[in-house]
Parts: C-alpha cells; structure tokens; sequence
C-alpha cells in the first residue's frame, strides 16, 4: 500500500520524507488555509516546494466547480510540476472535466467520495485515483471501512485501473484495515504514520538489551 501524507505543512512533509516510505502527498484548500497560505500566487509556489521535497504525487485542488473553470484550474496546476494530480470534486461538472484531463493524459484525484456509485462513475470517468473519507463517514456512524471494502470488490470485478486512494484517515487502525482490505493508497496525518512504529515490547525490550549491553561493558 502506498502512503501519502495528508497536510500541507512543509515540516510534516519532509519528516516524512525522510523516513523513506513517503509515496506522496495530498492538500486540500482546507489544509492550505491551516497554513496560512493563501492568495493564488502563495497557493501555486506552495504547490512548487512541495513537489521539491517529495518524488512522488501531489494532489492540488481545484477551487471551481463549473466544467470549465475546472479544465482551466487543473491545466494550470498540472502545468505547474510533472507529479502534480489534479484533485477535483465528486460533482457531475467534476465527472465531466475528469473525463477530459483523462483524455489529455492528465492525472486526477476524485476527491469527497462517500459512496460506492460515486467510485464508480469517477473510475468510468478514468479517474486515476478516487479519495473515499473514511474518518467522516465514522463521524456520522457509517462504517468508513465497509465503503473501502466495497469500492475494492467493484474495481476488481471490472478491472479498473483507478486507485483507491483512502483520505480522511485518522488513526494507525485507520491505515492497518486499509491494507488488509487492499486499499490501493492511504493518506494520513504524519501522527498516524509514526504511530504504527509504536509498541510497548519493542520499547521495554530496547531498554533491556541496551542495559545489559551497558552493564557487559562497563
Ligand atoms: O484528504 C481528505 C482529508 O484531508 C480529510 O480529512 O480529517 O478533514 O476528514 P479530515
């Protein structure tokens, strides 16, 4: 499964980078805000020093919800950097201009997905990855998992080739269901990521075995 991490702070990105299990990266405008960037210039120099730190994906969203507003945004933003991925609405305007960036060879991310028909004709569209919100699906006491579970059984019936890309993950758990179920891609909040590192019998045993060295050698 891939990792991308979901955020558009730059320190964040690169700790995880560092790591060397980044695949991507994801932002939405709600992400940018939290940084403080803002203004169109900011937003697409922003979008620039992300891409420079990581070799992989970077999902920009697109602002316009009118077919041709998004046709104009997503070439802009695909201009911009080769690992740019448009990100783009689930709405029929967004079907529509997905349809087209998938005919020009541009990559997409069908992003606010909450049900299965939604994957669906996001995948038709040619989509390249689809973004289903697993964490908000669970705020409202719908099984987040069970929608994964059920876009992964309907891509591979046909064989598409659309990812999916599960977002709005909230917790190692989160990232641990997602692989088993197959998800092809998860993005994530750096805390998350570190945290599937964690365990007490790894800590309680490191501290052993470098007592017992310091002992044998002192
Ligand atoms: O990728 C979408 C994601 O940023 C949404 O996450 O936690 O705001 O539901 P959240």
């Amino acid at each position: 499964m891939k990792f991308f991490i979901d955020t558009a702070n730059l320190d964040e990105i690169k700790e995880a980078n560092a790591l060397g299990i980044l695949d991507g990266v994801t932002t939405n405008p709600s992400l940018m805000a939290k940084e403080g960037i803002t203004g169109e210039k900011n937003i697409l120099n922003h979008y620039i020093d992300i891409c420079n730190i990581v070799d992989g994906p970077v999902s920009a969203e697109v602002i316009s919800t009118d077919f041709e507003g998004i046709v104009r945004e997503g070439e802009h933003l695909s201009g911009l950097h080769e690992n740019i991925v448009v990100k783009v609405p689930m709405i029929l305007e967004g079907i529509k201009a997905i349809k087209y960036f998938s005919s020009k060879g541009i990559k997409t991310n069908c992003t606010l997905i909450f049900s299965a028909g939604q994957a669906l004709i996001a995948a038709k569209a040619g989509a390249t990855y689809i973004s289903p919100f697993l964490g908000r699906l669970d705020d409202i006491s719908v099984n987040g998992l069970d929608l994964i579970a059920q876009i992964r059984q309907i891509y591979d019936n046909y064989a598409y080739d659309t990812e999916i890309l599960a977002a709005s993950v909230r917790h190692p758990m989160h990232i641990i269901h997602c692989a088993e179920i197959g998800s092809d891609v998860m993005t994530g909040p750096l805390k998350a990521i570190k945290a599937l590192a964690n365990h007490p019998l790894t800590t309680s045993g490191l501290e052993t075995f470098l007592a017992d060295h310091a002992k044998g050698n002192s």
